[in-house]
């Protein structure tokens, strides 16, 4: 895909590898509308990436949870409206937990449902049919690596099925979407070094080399896109060579993420 005069949307763009991706795109010419609750980050984020873009790109700012439908409808309805159509939606927006389950509190199932599966799922059901109608578009998912662990890692069992299940979703609907001309990728990053793992609190500073840059799961998308339009990368999978995944039991204090 020349990306050139493209659209996008990315979700969790406000920090993270969201951020990342959506400045790389915006350098790349690809106009983008970034989304994520927090309204200072983000109209932050706008900034940092404006200043980073290519001539002629719109970057834009959209409060958003995607957890809540009305939200992403009107992030996509943006979209629609400043674009006129959408080329690339790229679905990253999670949160993280980790907690023996039975300590896990109620609610936190239904967030990392909400944000981690239903969040992505809504969206692509939201942006689909212009796809269809276009015979193009590429969907780009940040699954996770602790998807190929199975059983899925200890503490992480609730946030981890949900990304298998989400991964399984997105494999099947790869099938459906191909014959339509839309590409739908998984990546399945390994440990990066983002907000969410700075949470791990007993991670060591020798562990803490070992997470990966957020820009080398960004190459991973970019190579995702940059494949010819006969073919499609399903599943991508970038893993770090040692993590502290790789200890059979990680106990960290839960920071809760809001
Ligand atoms: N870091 C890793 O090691 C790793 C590994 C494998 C997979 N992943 C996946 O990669 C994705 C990005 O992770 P990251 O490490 O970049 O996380 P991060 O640094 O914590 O950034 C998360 C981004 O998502 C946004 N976000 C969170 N909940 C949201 C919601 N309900 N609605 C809208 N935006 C929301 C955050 O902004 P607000 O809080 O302001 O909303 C932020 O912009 C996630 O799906 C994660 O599961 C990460």
């Amino acid at each position: 895909m020349d990306l050139n005069g493209k659209t996008a949307i990315v979700t969790g763009a406000s920090r993270g590898i969201g951020f990342k991706v959506a400045a790389r795109l915006a350098k790349e010419g690809v106009s983008v509308v970034i989304a994520a609750r927090d309204q200072e980050t983000l109209n932050k984020a706008v900034e940092d990436i404006k200043a980073q873009s290519a001539s002629g790109v719109k970057v834009i700012g959209v409060a958003t949870d995607v957890a809540k439908l009305s939200d992403l409808e009107n992030l996509y309805n943006v979209a629609k409206k400043e674009f006129g159509h959408l080329d690339i939606l790229v679905n990253n927006a999670g949160v993280s937990s980790q907690y023996p389950f039975e300590k896990q509190p109620i609610d936190d199932l239904e967030r990392l449902v909400m944000t981690n599966y239903l969040g992505y799922v809504r969206l692509i059901r939201l942006a689909i049919n212009d796809m269809i109608q276009r015979k193009q578009g590429a969907i780009i998912n940040m699954v996770s690596g602790s998807t190929l662990c199975d059983p899925v890692p200890r503490g992480f069992v609730t946030y981890s099925s949900i990304k298998v299940g989400l991964k399984s979703f997105l494999k099947g609907l790869f099938w459906e979407m191909r014959d339509h001309g839309i590409k739908i990728t998984s990546i399945l990053p390994g440990v990066v070094d983002t907000d969410l793992t700075g949470k791990l609190q007993d991670i060591t500073s020798e562990e803490k080399e070992r997470l990966m840059s957020a820009d080398t799961v960004v190459d991973m998308v970019m190579f995702a896109l940059s494949v010819p339009q006969n073919a499609c990368p399903l599943e991508l999978a970038v893993i770090n060579q040692k993590t502290p995944w790789t200890r059979p039991v990680i106990d960290f204090k839960q920071q809760q993420a809001k």
